[in-house]
């Protein structure tokens, strides 16, 4: 079902009671999260679910986040463990993402788990999302509310332009101040980093007291979500630009001479709050992008792992295995 037009809610009280009725009657709402802004559904109800992959044109192969208000929330979900509980500790509320066994009568649409074993849970720390999902009181599936291989959402006004008409609401909050999406982290077997994001890897690795396991390159089906080519501006994009060429514009990090900086002081969690909004700026300009290089720690990790997504040969996704989100 199609929304004809989109209702742009604020944060008020009975504005998040509209966006938690019609969570609850099943349409698809975009919620502000820390990271970036998600594509919310009931994750309980498969028709709802169904209507989030439509409104992406996403294949219904690629699994989704769940949100919920509470690490007690996320149990009823979850095979809980030890690791769990040290990671949700200290980084829950927040941009941490955990891939745990599903819990035997879970409840959980197919649709939300793609037909794994595992789900990826999450406790975001953004208010108005802790507001809503605590007013709806139920698991939010929400993937991040761009057009499927297109760049991430940091604002209402970034969802809008890819999906009004398509979604019955959207919440809006401002921006989003992390800026990229959470850290994912399978614990359903070896500690494993399954998408650098908002939590720093060496964060998690001295919390656990051990080093995550890396995904290997072509391995791409246990975090189906990446792809190489994903973040995508339309037009293109060249990595570690010190200068720009001919027709290009100049997307900077710290002390230099550029059309718009990440990070003039070289910040790396401002030039990460920044990344999808700039490109989105860009990206309208219509000319090819050069980009600065950026510190490859930390933040700098997600970052440029985004960046290299934004940089690479446009693929359509092989049959049988899942497309960008
Ligand atoms: O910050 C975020 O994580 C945002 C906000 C809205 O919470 N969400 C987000 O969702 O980035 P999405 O759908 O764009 O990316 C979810 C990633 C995908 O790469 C997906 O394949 C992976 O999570 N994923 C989901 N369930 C999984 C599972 N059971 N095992 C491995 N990867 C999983
Ligand atoms: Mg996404």
């Amino acid at each position: 079902m199609n929304a004809p037009t989109t209702l742009h809610l604020g944060t008020s009280q009975a504005d998040l009671t509209r966006a938690a009725a019609l969570l609850r009657a099943g349409d698809v709402v975009s919620l502000p999260t820390e990271t970036v802004y998600g594509l919310g559904a009931d994750a309980r109800n498969g028709d709802a679910v169904a209507r989030v992959y439509e409104a992406k044109g996403r294949p219904s192969f690629n699994p989704l986040i769940v949100h919920v208000a509470s690490t007690q929330a996320a149990q009823r979900y979850v095979v809980w463990s030890p690791q769990a509980d040290l990671l949700a500790h200290a980084f829950w509320p927040g941009p941490l993402t955990l891939v745990l066994p599903l819990k035997s009568g879970h409840g959980i649409s197919s649709l939300v788990t793609a037909g794994l074993e595992t789900l990826a849970v999450r406790v975001p720390a953004h208010p108005v999302a802790h507001r809503l999902l605590e007013l709806f009181d139920g698991p939010v599936a929400a993937p991040s509310a761009n057009p499927s291989g297109r760049i991430s959402p940091t604002t209402a006004d970034h969802v809008l332009a890819g999906l009004d008409g398509k979604i019955a609401a959207v919440v809006d909050a401002g921006p989003c101040s992390v800026g990229v999406e959470s850290t994912i982290v399978g614990l359903a077997g070896e500690p494993t980093l399954l998408r650098p994001g908002g939590v720093p890897a060496e964060a998690i690795e001295a919390r656990l007291g051990t080093s995550l396991a890396r995904l290997a390159s072509g391995d791409p089906l246990t975090a189906p979500g990446q792809l190489l080519s994903h973040y995508a501006p339309s037009a293109a994009v060249r990595l570690n630009a010190v200068t720009a060429r001919v027709d290009e514009v100049l997307l900077g990090f710290g002390d230099m001479a550029c059309d718009l900086n990440l990070s003039p002081s070289g910040d790396l969690a401002e030039a990460a709050a920044n990344l999808f909004g700039f490109f989105h700026q860009l990206d309208s300009l219509k000319r090819p992008i050069a980009i600065a290089p950026i510190p490859d720690h930390g933040l700098g990790a997600a970052i440029n792992d985004r960046l290299r997504r934004a940089a690479a040969p446009r693929q359509s996704p092989p049959s049988g295995v899942a497309s960008a989100c």
